[in-house]
């Protein structure tokens, strides 16, 4: 693996996931992988489990690693080629990325959407203009359009859970008080294409996310004939694509409860909004399984980086 922009950067999904469990059984393995290397994580935005998963996976394997809120504690980055810098932008992305990589092995980046400019934030400028003018390789710690790692972690929550071949997962859509982005849910989308599952979205409708991502995924817009017969519920919001950026629905309705999750396991990625998205008695009962799921970000990300470490 060279870098970890997005889901189609895994090769093999089922090997990626072993690899990870393997990890999980022996986190230390690797330990001399690492050693003198740097990963440099930077972050435009806020993170709790991100940050300290991936931060652990890179210890794991000997790393160490090097934080930056860039926001707060950097020049503001100018991203456009030619601009007459005469404004707030205090460094250009070329020099910036050119001189990071002379500090570090591995960039890790953080970097949400505007939710206002939907041709800026799928041309994902800000990643890419890392990977561009950087030396080293990428791992995207959540970007306009995709989120990886958390889909990676999702996989492997999946399959340590899982007591039948093929289970039903039904990804539904939550009510929040604000426009979230649509990166959780497209790579969870990509993730479960690439995997051996029975695969359902439903969201009300305007909710429907990039069809070029979608595909062929079953859409109901029928939330309880949706998620009759789920092994798994994956539970999350996002603002509408087709409305790009806005909040077209708060409908209470859509909150996941004990009784619309039937006999279900409980999926988010969290930070979860408790009794807007999903109720009480589920995050505090046996079926929620959103801990053990953020425990495997550090899996997740302790794979990825171990495979870019071995093609260094
Ligand atoms: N799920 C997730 O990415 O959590 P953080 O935003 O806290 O990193």
């Amino acid at each position: 693996m060279k870098h970890y922009l997005d889901i189609d950067d895994i090769v093999s999904v089922p090997a990626l996931i072993q690899e990870a469990l393997t990890l999980k059984n022996l986190p230390y393995a690797y330990e001399a992988l690492g050693k003198h290397r740097t990963l440099g994580m930077l972050f435009f935005n806020s993170s709790l489990r991100t940050r300290l998963s991936t931060q652990k996976a890179a210890q794991n394997l000997g790393m160490n690693t090097m934080v930056m809120n860039l926001n707060n504690d950097g020049w503001q980055l100018e991203f456009e080629d030619g601009s007459i810098m005469n404004g707030n932008t205090a460094e250009h992305i070329k020099e910036a990325a050119a001189v990071i990589s002379q500090y570090v092995d591995i960039i890790a980046l953080r970097a949400f959407p505007s939710l206002s400019d939907k041709e800026k934030d799928e041309a994902e400028q800000i990643i890419k203009s890392f990977q561009k003018f950087a030396t080293v390789p990428i791992v995207n710690m959540e970007s306009a359009t995709a989120h990886p790692l958390q889909a990676l972690a999702d996989a492997i929550t999946i399959t340590e859970f899982q007591t039948i071949r093929r289970p039903k997962v039904v990804l539904s859509w939550a009510p929040h008080p604000r426009a979230l982005p649509h990166a959780v849910p497209n790579s969870f989308v990509k993730m479960m294409q690439r995997m051996d599952v029975d695969f359902v979205i439903t969201h009300p409708e305007g909710y429907e996310l990039n069809p070029l991502i979608t595909r062929n995924v079953p859409i109901n817009y029928n939330q309880n004939d949706a998620l009759k017969d789920a092994d798994f519920v994956y539970v999350k919001n996002w603002s509408s694509y087709n409305q790009y950026g806005q909040i077209c629905s708060t409908d209470p309705q859509w909150m996941m409860t004990s009784e619309k999750l039937g006999m279900a396991k409980f999926m988010h990625c969290l930070p979860v909004r408790r009794n807007v998205i999903v109720e009480d008695a589920i995050l505090d009962g046996p079926q929620s399984i959103v801990i053990q799921q953020a425990n495997n970000r550090t899996w997740a990300a302790q794979a990825v980086l171990k495979n870019i470490l071995e093609n260094l």
